[in-house]
């Protein structure tokens, strides 16, 4: 199928090659003149294991193109993906005008019938604005042709974008009970077909249904964690192990295990934005969603919850202290560090006085650019950027671990106790266990462990 993909970032990109990888001739737009030339130099614009291979091969064999030109794109696929970034806005809520943006120039070049399908996570009722855009477009040029507006959202994590797509749970489509409405499932069933040949994985249902499913599954993850966050604090003071914990709650199946790891609070372009755009729309109907509420306080405290645990052992005033600091992306395999906990981490740091050496497998160029944007000269001039994790360690009082990367799990215990001036570790993904870590020496301050 010809297929044409709207905003080529993390979700656009990934869906552009995994739909070309299923055969598709697949089209990817964007506004961003030098993401297509890097995309078609070679390049890739994020760090995401195993798509480079995917984006290569497809375009080797013809099937995916990358341009920013939008009447091109519009005449290419007989269905449309916006997956454009939807920002928060001031007041929380999602910002739209990405999205009516893809919408309108859709309305001004197409010349036959589409099936727009909203890929990007949008708030109940945008398919109906993103239709009335495009009308809106038509009628200008005294066109009446026939369009659908689809929800398709996306459900990847970054770091295993490409797995995911290729692999999904589930896929949530929402289609119009009109003709037109149809004609878009029956093109959306023949698309996803693939993915459903051993278990049918589509979930079919009205457009706003869809719309709000994506919201509820980022709200629901957020409140797992938030919920777990809160206990390892209460663990903390009360003497209990919430890994310990964690394992005994979450082999009963109506819990299950997954999204149960405290740690330094959540980050993400997702979780944050989603939950306040959710507690927004909530707000529109006078509704207030308290439960989210608390999951966002308790989110923005838990960022500082390491940063804490490094001034209730070193004292408020940390002028002359320099740490060590693990992971700066805020998850494992992705460069991506919008709100990430580690910058959180940093500024409370610096702000102390102290001075900190960083490492991260990958988000190391990422980071040297948000820092300059989150830091001012002053604190800047007092992170310094290692070339690997024993690195960091050399005159720091501490080590502090904030992203869970592979290369942290088992690193040479004895090395970095002869290197760190004091063996202390604050631990903010729990990667080791407390009685281990007091045999070989550490004093060791992890999230919720303090037994
Ligand atoms: P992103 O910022 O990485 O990419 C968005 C891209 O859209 C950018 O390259 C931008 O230049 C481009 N763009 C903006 N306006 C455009 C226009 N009018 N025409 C063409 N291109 C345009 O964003 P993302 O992380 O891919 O997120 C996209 C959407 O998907 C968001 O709604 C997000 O919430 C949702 N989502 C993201 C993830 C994720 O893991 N990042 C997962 C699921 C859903
Ligand atoms: C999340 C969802 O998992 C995806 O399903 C969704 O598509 C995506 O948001 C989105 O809508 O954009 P992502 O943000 O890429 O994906 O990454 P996650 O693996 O969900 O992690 C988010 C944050 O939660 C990370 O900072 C992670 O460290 C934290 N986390 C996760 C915990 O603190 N504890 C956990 O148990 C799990």
């Amino acid at each position: 199928m010809k297929i044409t993909i709207i905003g080529t970032g993390y979700v656009g990109l990934v869906t552009g090659a995994c739909l070309a990888e299923l055969g598709n001739d697949v089209f990817c737009l964007d506004v961003d003149q030098k993401k297509i030339d890097l995309l078609n130099s070679g390049g890739i614009p994020i760090h995401e294991p195993g798509l480079d291979e995917v984006v290569a091969r497809n375009r080797a064999a013809g099937r995916l193109q990358f341009s920013t030109d939008v009447a091109a794109s519009v005449a290419h696929g007989e269905v449309q993906f916006i997956a454009v970034g939807t920002p928060p806005d001031e007041d929380g809520s999602a910002d739209l005008q990405y999205v009516l943006a893809a919408a309108r120039n859709i309305g001004k070049h197409m010349t036959g019938f589409k099936v727009v399908v909203d890929k990007s996570t949008v708030p109940v009722g945008t398919a109906d604005r993103v239709g009335a855009a495009l009308r809106t477009e038509l009628d200008a040029r005294g066109e009446r042709l026939a369009f659908s507006v689809a929800s398709n959202p996306e459900f990847l994590k970054e770091g295993a974008a490409v797995e995911d797509f290729m692999r999904p749970d589930r896929i949530v489509i929402g289609c119009d009970s009109t003709p037109e409405g149809d004609r878009a499932r029956e093109l959306l069933r023949k698309l996803y077909a693939p993915f459903n040949r051993n278990r049918e994985r589509t979930h079919w249902m009205d457009v706003r249904s869809s719309e709000f499913t994506k919201y509820a599954a980022n709200a629901m993850l957020a409140t797992r964690i938030s919920f777990m966050n809160e206990l390892a604090n209460l663990a903390d003071q009360v003497g209990v192990d919430i890994e310990a914990v964690r394992h005994g709650i979450g082999s009963d199946p109506r819990i299950g295990h997954s999204f149960l790891y405290a740690g330094a609070g959540y980050g993400g372009s997702c979780f944050p934005k989603d939950v306040q755009a959710l507690e927004r729309t909530a707000r529109q109907y006078d509704q207030d969603l308290l439960i989210l509420r608390a999951v966002e306080q308790v989110n923005d405290k838990q960022k500082q919850v390491l940063g804490r645990k490094v001034v209730k052992r070193f004292g408020e005033d940390l002028s002359g202290k320099h740490f060590a600091v693990w992971g700066l992306a805020f998850k494992p395999n992705t460069d991506d560090m919008r709100e990430a906990p580690a910058r959180v981490l940093l500024k409370q740091l610096l702000d102390g006085g102290a001075s900190v050496a960083v490492y991260d497998p990958v988000a190391m160029t990422e980071a040297k650019r948000v820092l300059e944007l989150d830091l001012n000269a002053g604190e800047l001039a007092r992170v310094r950027f290692a070339d690997s994790p024993m690195d960091t360690l050399t005159d720091a009082e501490a080590l502090v671990i904030v992203t869970e990367w592979k290369a942290f799990r088992s690193p040479d215990f004895d090395k970095i106790k002869a290197a760190l001036k004091q063996a202390v570790i604050f631990d903010g993904r729990n990667l080791f266990e407390p009685e281990v870590m007091a045999e070989a020496g550490f004093e060791y301050h992890g999230i919720g462990r303090s037994i």
